[in-house]
């Protein structure tokens, strides 16, 4: 152990001991913890490019604001991150402060128009080591008009390839990491998000109705697997807008654990009133209100993601057939036992 990680250790020795019964002091001691864990700490950097498409297909899940926020706290800890927002909705872009009124080089120019990714990166004005390459409300045509163009299905793999080894050439650090924030819907936007990517991260809402659709989710991933990305495969699922004081987020995040028990994150991200007001600043809950709950839950939740790195494909929770079948029959059984309560 070296000296930082003593004093660390010393400094959580320190922290009074919480009762149970006692939530608030308990969320503050929590609190307390991971600041010291984890403020300031460097995280490990990926040996490969690790490229994560955030994706699930219900809407308002959680999706962009774990994609910006994940990014934001893997840049603060030294690793250099690329978000490409893939959403027509721009709320990537949004929350993290890149302008992306009409007109500006965005990802529809990288998808429709074959433009080279590097014309529409920009730097965050934030945090140093974070890149976003925003969507425009051009996006929103490119469902309909990818259908026609050639190799619909790969463009964002080829324009995110050639950027990587464009920096490689220009003498710049390598990506450590890849985001790609998807839209609620399994078009072809989401196809080429699940084509450029290694991994699948899965927000999901502890909510009742969480794991409909899931199987529909995992089935659209088997058959890319099939087909266009063997590589792929679920590496995570992030609980999200957690209220641990309800039984209900407590079942789904139960039920979710049992179907997923490698991918699910151990930490939970809770319901934060930062986390929501902090897109409307153009920003991430990481720069917006560093010390916040919410904001340390997803430091954790990114030290989690760093550090267990990418489970091999074949792991709970890659969507082979049984998996989707399991999902579908654990989705009824849930839906009974709730509706019994
Ligand atoms: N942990 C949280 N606590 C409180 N509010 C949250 C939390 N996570 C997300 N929200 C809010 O919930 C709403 C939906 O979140 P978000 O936009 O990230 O979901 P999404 O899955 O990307 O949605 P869409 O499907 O429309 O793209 C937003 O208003 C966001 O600010
Ligand atoms: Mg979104």
């Amino acid at each position: 152990m070296d000296a930082d990680e003593k004093r660390r250790a010393a400094l959580v020795e320190s922290l009074p001991v919480a009762s149970e019964d006692t939530p608030l002091m308990a969320q503050l001691q929590e609190d307390a913890r991971r600041r010291i864990e984890l403020r300031g700490r460097q995280f490990p950097k990926p040996a490969h490019t690790r490229v994560i498409t955030v994706a699930n297909q219900k809407g308002g899940v959680g999706k962009t604001t774990t994609t910006v926020n994940l990014a934001a706290a893997l840049a603060q800890s030294g690793l250099n991150v690329l978000v490409l927002d893939n959403d027509p909705q721009g709320n990537a872009s949004t929350a993290l402060g890149i302008p992306h009124h009409a007109g500006t080089p965005s990802i529809y120019e990288v998808l429709v128009e074959g433009a080279p990714l590097s014309e529409a990166v920009q730097e965050s004005p934030d945090v140093p080591n974070l890149w976003c390459v925003p969507a425009t409300i051009d996006l929103s045509g490119a469902e309909i008009e990818l259908v026609s163009l050639v190799a619909r299905e790969t463009r964002l793999r080829n324009a995110l390839d050639q950027y990587l080894a464009w920096r490689i050439e220009q003498g710049q650090q390598p990506i450590d990491y890849v985001f790609v924030d998807c839209p609620p819907s399994l078009g072809l936007l989401t196809v080429n998000a699940f084509v450029v990517a290694r991994e699948v991260l899965i927000p999901i809402q502890c909510e009742y109705y969480a794991l409909e659709g899931l199987s529909q989710l995992l089935k659209t991933i088997q058959l890319i697997q099939a087909h266009l990305n063997r590589e792929l495969h679920v590496s995570t699922i992030l609980l999200t807008m957690y209220d641990a004081r309800t039984n209900l987020a407590q079942q789904v995040a139960a039920e979710v654990r049992t179907h997923f028990p490698e991918s699910t994150l151990r930490t939970t991200v809770p319901r934060s009133v930062r986390i929501s007001e902090a897109p409307s600043y153009g920003q991430t809950v990481m720069t917006y209100d560093a010390g916040s709950t919410g904001a340390l839950a997803y430091l954790e939740a990114a030290r989690e993601l760093a550090e267990r790195g990418a489970p091999s494909a074949g792991v709970s929770g890659t969507g082979a057939p049984d998996e989707a079948s399991t999902i579908q029959q654990a989705t009824a059984a849930s839906t009974v036992e709730l509706e019994a309560q």
